[in-house]
């Protein structure tokens, strides 16, 4: 009864706010059609306005957008096939070229996240039964066997423990072997913090006759990426790290070995087993030829995430690559020797250390997952536990993009340090920050 009563008022409130004046647009007419009051199924939920609360996004990703990126999203809303927004999206593929070092004309935004984009790699450049050998060093190497198996590829794994990189002898051996169609490297494991060497690799895949495949989520705009350079034919990347840019646009790059593949399967009669991922029918849309050929809907396009996508990229044009690459490795060098003061340790040596992400050891003792808990809730700063083989031996906290400042790298050791001192943490006397304990009486942990 009662319920019903709410409803009735509900839906006289609807008619009501119905004819109210609409702010700036005058008074609306009466409307002449009136519908009678009506029982939903689903009653109205109450909610209010989301204020989610304010963050420091020190984990693996997403970091905060730059606040222009966010102010950019708010500018009007055009249509996808209207021409400024095609020519903003030309920009948004220069600016791609610039990041990623490449001259690849298929150079794109694709909708989603970096998962969407990797997603098209596997898609559109692998044929069923084709071998590719995953560089496996971290999560995300197991995650494309996933993928690509579910393309039909015959995976072959090359590991190493999480945290080490290969060597390129390694890689070609394993090529001599196997004879595969891909080789698939992530360029930056977020799962472990480590960077992987390129050199040679663009080389040893040409001797084999196999394609190059790279994911650059974590180290486009963040440290030196130079597909060319490396002979990469195909890589794709995620807006919310490096980049400043909120997830749900991802830059996807191929090369023209890569796009012969596509061609020779299509010639095949192959057609490409995900349909929202086609290039080949994304090519028409993002992608025209010399002759003008009119554009060709495909699906609507994320039209303010590409807003962000191309502030982001014009911020990082602005400051210069080089620049960005400078202040993500200095602000990561003031994080490690920050941490080393506090007496905790990296699990990535020095050389292959990635300054976008770092993986910091939990010392004995200590309850990582609590430190996370405790980050949040007493200095709004989100870092992130280990994934899979790391799972409660690191922490992962990134400097990313607009966070990437030593100001950010200071305020995380303190509150890591409070963090610990909160567990009883005991740090030897001879350390910059002795524990407050000097004894181990209460001791938990050691440094
Ligand atoms: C190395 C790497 N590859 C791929 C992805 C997947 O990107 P997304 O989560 O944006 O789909 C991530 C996400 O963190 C990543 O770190």
């Amino acid at each position: 009864m009662r319920a019903a009563h709410r409803l009735t008022q509900r839906v006289a409130t609807r008619q009501a706010s119905a004819i109210a004046p609409t702010a700036g647009q005058g008074v609306n007419p009466a409307p002449t059609h009136m519908l009678p009051p009506v029982s939903l199924l689903v009653e109205q939920p109450e909610v209010g306005a989301f204020n989610p609360p304010k963050r420091l996004l020190m984990g693996p990703g997403p970091g905060n957008a730059h606040p222009r990126v966010h102010a950019a999203m708010a500018l009007p809303q055009i249509g996808h096939m209207d021409g400024a927004f095609l020519q903003m999206a030309e920009e948004i593929k220069e600016m791609l070229r610039y990041a990623w070092q490449t001259k690849n004309p298929f150079t794109v935004p694709c909708s989603g996240t970096g998962s969407a984009a990797w997603e098209a790699l596997c898609a559109n450049l692998t044929s069923p039964g084709d071998k590719h050998l995953v560089l496996v060093n971290g999560y995300f190497g197991l995650r494309h066997c996933d993928m690509a198996s579910r393309y039909g590829a015959e995976i072959i794994k090359l590991e190493k423990p999480w945290g080490e990189v290969f060597t390129p002898e390694e890689v070609d051996a394993a090529c001599a072997e196997h004879k595969p169609d891909m080789i698939w490297v992530a360029h930056a494991e977020t799962s472990t913090g480590a960077c992987q060497p390129m050199d040679q690799l663009g080389e040893i895949a040409r001797n084999h006759d196999c394609l190059l495949a790279a994911d650059t989520v974590t180290s486009i705009g963040g440290l030196p990426v130079r597909l060319d350079e490396w002979g990469v034919d195909a890589a794709y990347a995620g807006g919310q790290k490096a980049l400043s840019c909120p997830p749900g646009i991802a830059p996807l790059t191929f090369g023209d070995r890569a796009l012969t593949k596509m061609d020779k399967r299509t010639a095949a009669g192959e057609q490409v087993k995900n349909w929202y991922l086609d290039m080949n029918m994304i090519k028409q849309y993002l992608v025209v030829n010399d002759f003008g050929v009119p554009r060709v809907y495909h699906h609507t396009a994320p039209i303010s995430m590409a807003y962000a996508l191309r502030e982001a990229l014009g911020i990082l044009t602005e400051e210069g690559l080089e620049a960005s690459w400078s202040r993500h490795r200095d602000a990561a060098e003031f994080f490690w020797n920050e941490l080393e003061k506090i007496g905790l340790e990296c699990h990535v040596d020095w050389e292959h250390r990635l300054p976008t992400l770092t993986t910091v050891k939990i010392p004995e003792g200590i309850d990582g997952g609590k430190v996370v808990t405790y980050l949040r809730e007493n200095y709004n700063i989100e870092i992130a536990g280990g994934l899979g083989a790391l799972a409660g031996k690191v922490w992962r906290i990134g400097l990313m993009g607009y966070n990437a400042r030593r100001e950010n790298a200071a305020l995380v050791c303190a509150a890591l340090r409070d963090a610990l001192d909160a567990q009883g943490y005991y740090r030897a006397p001879g350390l910059l920050y002795p524990s407050r304990q000097h004894s181990r009486s209460s001791f938990h942990g050691s440094a």
